[in-house]
């Protein structure tokens, strides 16, 4: 039975293909995006519109809910220690984070299935390879082409705490406004690691080139160890990752633009994960 359908999947998705129909699908397509429970700040839709612009005040972010960003990983230079880089779970094998939390030649800790720090759903896995991308600017702090993909020395295993994101070059549903959601584990207002993911709530500015900038509307925003971070929306019932955190200024985000780095993803990992 399983073999009859499977060949039943390969002749339909030949004929579609010959058919020219053919649209990528990722391995992940039936996964990503899909956390357990929302998160706590994203406004709400009316009927299909877009979601409501909410004022919502965000001093040193907010605890976000156990199994809201399942997709939301921390890339650590010594293994245990809560100090790093957020980065975002891209397939089972892949993360992507920011290009100046990872160095040449040295290794890389992934955790996964991290909401309260040490507590109990975290997998560690650690750095095979890194990649970085081709246009990074070192020399400058720009937030240009801040981005490196981590490949895993492992296979991550999903479960509802943890998943893959969906990845797409679509930006359309990117208007201004827009929210945009940053998960962080990185330093609250008193240079203290919190132990619970926060999640602030951003607004769509613009997309530069390959930047997405987005601000907020009050005070409070990523700080000092959020490099890395995933920067989400929501768009037709499915998160997407938007962009890689990179830094910003008092109450606005920049971050390489995951539509700009598609075909980067889909080269390096050889499959479409971007789509
Ligand atoms: C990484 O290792 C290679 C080969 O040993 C060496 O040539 C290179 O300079 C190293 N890079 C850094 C940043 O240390
Ligand atoms: C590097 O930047 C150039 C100019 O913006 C762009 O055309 C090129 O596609 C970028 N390279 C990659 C691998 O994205
Ligand atoms: C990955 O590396 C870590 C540290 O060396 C090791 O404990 C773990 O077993 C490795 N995982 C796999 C799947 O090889």
């Amino acid at each position: 039975m399983k073999l009859f359908a499977g060949l039943c999947a390969k002749i339909f998705s030949g004929f579609v293909f010959l058919l020219g129909l053919s649209q990528a699908k990722s391995r992940f397509a039936d996964i990503c995006g899909r956390p357990l429970v929302e998160p706590t700040l994203w406004p709400k839709y009316i009927g299909n519109a877009a979601p409501l612009r909410q004022k919502r005040f965000i001093s040193n972010g907010n605890d976000a809910s156990d199994g809201s960003f399942p997709y939301f990983a921390r890339v650590i230079p010594i293994p245990g220690d809560i100090y790093g880089c957020g980065a975002g779970i891209i397939s089972d094998q892949w993360v992507i984070t920011a290009d100046h939390c990872v160095d040449e030649n040295s290794t890389r800790f992934v955790y996964t299935g991290i909401h309260e720090w040490n507590k109990h759903t975290e997998q560690m896995l650690v750095s095979e390879k890194l990649v970085f991308h081709p246009n990074v600017s070192r020399s400058s702090w720009k937030a240009e082409w801040d981005v490196a993909l981590v490949k895993l020395n492992g296979t991550i295993v999903f479960n509802d705490y943890v998943k893959p994101i969906c990845l797409s070059r679509d930006t359309s549903f990117l208007t201004k406004d827009y929210p945009v959601m940053l998960p962080g584990l990185g330093y609250d207002a008193d240079k203290k690691i919190p132990s619970v993911t926060q999640e602030a709530l951003l607004y769509f500015a613009e997309l530069i080139d390959h930047k997405v900038e987005a601000a907020n509307i009050e005070q409070g925003n990523a700080r000092e160890g959020d490099s890395g971070s995933p920067m989400y929306s929501k768009h037709n019932g499915l998160w997407y990752q938007v962009a890689v955190f990179a830094g910003g200024g008092q109450a606005s985000a920049a971050g390489t633009s995951i539509s700009a780095v598609c075909d980067w993803i889909n080269d390096v990992t050889g499959e479409e994960l971007c789509t």
